[in-house]
């Protein structure tokens, strides 16, 4: 983090989050982290400050040491942050932006603006908001910028999409250059897209996937953009495979989260790795645990919240609230609930008490996951939730003979191989 922050063009504010958040030799174990407001649609400064902060460390320390675009990931659902997540990025040098769990089509004209330094506007999804109140969000880079900046690259834009329709919507309606697609099928690690038409689930509770949620790639090569392949791509037949079929590329999750290099939690990472090598490596897709009501792929492992008993123990508590809904209250004004967080105030917040059910806080699971739980009371230590795609079983390819671990390295000469 330190040497990001010592590149960041803007020192003022890259010291005031030196300032008021390290601490020397890292917190006590036993100590909570220091929780932030949470995100709301005008976000407070001191969370743009860390936004822009934060993406331009992530795209700063992943471009060292090689000369190779480095791409950044958004689920267009989490949308307060983008704008000064984006720019942030951006200062960094991203080469790419990439995004999906929604319909992305006003980040291309963001790209085109921010690039300039100029300000930026996005619509905030409120659930029973009306024609006449306002609901989007403005940034303006100049509030940020403590001297002057050369426009900054505009980084292409790739949408994921799981259907042949938003491919052609997207080209058609966003409101600037779509520069190709990444196509993510449903055994894809982290969030999927839901099936078409009505939700029918098999024995397992798992959504049940048909003819209509394939996309064919006929269709997609006559639009004329690159595309990448993702969702059980990740290894050599099926590189090659993708490329036969005109792709560019693939987009690969599952093989690198376990490679050496990952932030995964090392636990979780050796006890995933012992059942792939034993063959008991298990995800199942889990409807109802993101509150996102995006299906949620998780590798099933005691211990973390995938375990029934580890999640039911978990007291509800809402603190991170990423994937918070904002809705337009009874007074007019916009609230934001999380149907993760505790029943009986999601419910006096207008929320269902059937959309409850089996939800996970994704938000604290996550940063659990990779080994920053937070810690309530000096009690309780949040758990983790590992995601991974369907292939899970598959990464055992990577594995050199007697060892217990690969590099990304190993994954990337593998898949060149196709
Ligand atoms: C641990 C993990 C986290 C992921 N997080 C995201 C994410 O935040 N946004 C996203 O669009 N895709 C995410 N994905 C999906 C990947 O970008 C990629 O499309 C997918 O993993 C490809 O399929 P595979 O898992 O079979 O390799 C994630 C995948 C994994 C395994």
């Amino acid at each position: 983090m330190r040497r990001g922050l010592d590149h960041f063009p803007f020192p003022v504010m890259a010291e005031r989050a030196w300032t008021q958040f390290y601490i020397p030799g890292g917190k006590p174990a036993s100590a909570s982290y220091k929780t932030l407001p949470m995100h709301t649609k005008d976000t407070p400064r001191e969370l743009s400050e860390l936004c822009i902060l934060a993406n331009f460390v992530e795209v700063f320390l992943a471009r060292e040491g090689h000369d190779n675009p480095v791409g950044i990931n958004y689920l267009e659902k989490i949308q307060i942050p983008h704008l000064p997540s984006l720019y942030g990025a951006m200062l960094g040098g991203v080469g790419y932006v990439l995004m999906g769990a929604g319909v992305p089509l006003k980040i291309p004209g963001v790209l085109n603006l921010l690039s300039c330094h100029r300000p930026a506007t996005y619509p905030l999804h409120v659930t029973g908001a009306e024609g006449e109140d306002d609901t989007t969000m403005t940034f303006v880079p100049a509030e940020f910028m403590e001297r002057d900046l050369a426009p900054l690259a505009r980084p292409k834009f790739l949408a994921i999409i799981a259907s042949n329709t938003l491919a052609a919507t997207m080209l058609k309606r966003a409101n600037g250059r779509v520069d190709g697609f990444v196509i993510e099928g449903p055994t894809a690690g982290g969030h999927n897209a839901p099936p078409r038409g009505k939700l029918q689930l098999d024995e397992a509770g798992e959504p049940i996937y048909g003819e209509r949620d394939r996309v064919d790639l006929a269709t997609i090569r006559e639009l004329g953009v690159p595309f990448w392949l993702a969702g059980g791509y990740g290894s050599p037949q099926k590189a090659r495979e993708s490329l036969a079929a005109g792709a560019t590329g693939v987009q690969v999750g599952t093989a690198f989260a376990y490679c050496a290099e990952s932030s995964l939690r090392d636990d979780y990472k050796q006890a995933i790795l012992a059942k792939v090598v034993s063959g008991d490596a298990r995800v199942a897709t889990d409807s109802l645990a993101s509150p996102t009501g995006f299906p949620f792929k998780v590798a099933q492992l005691e211990g973390t919240l995938s375990d029934r008993d580890v999640y039911s123990a978990r007291p509800r508590v809402c603190d991170l609230g990423y994937l918070r809904e904002a809705y337009k209250g009874p007074n007019g004004k916009i609230g934001y609930r999380c149907p993760g967080e505790p029943v009986t105030v999601y419910l006096s917040k207008g929320g269902k008490l059937e959309d409850t059910v089996g939800r996970t806080c994704l938000c604290n699971a996550l940063v659990a996951t990779i080994g920053q739980p937070q810690v309530r009371s000096g009690r309780y230590v949040e758990k983790g939730l590992v995601t991974s795609g369907d292939d899970l079983s598959g990464i055992v390819r990577f594995l050199p003979q007697e060892q217990p671990i690969y590099r990304a390295a190993d994954v990337v000469n593998k898949l060149l191989e196709g």
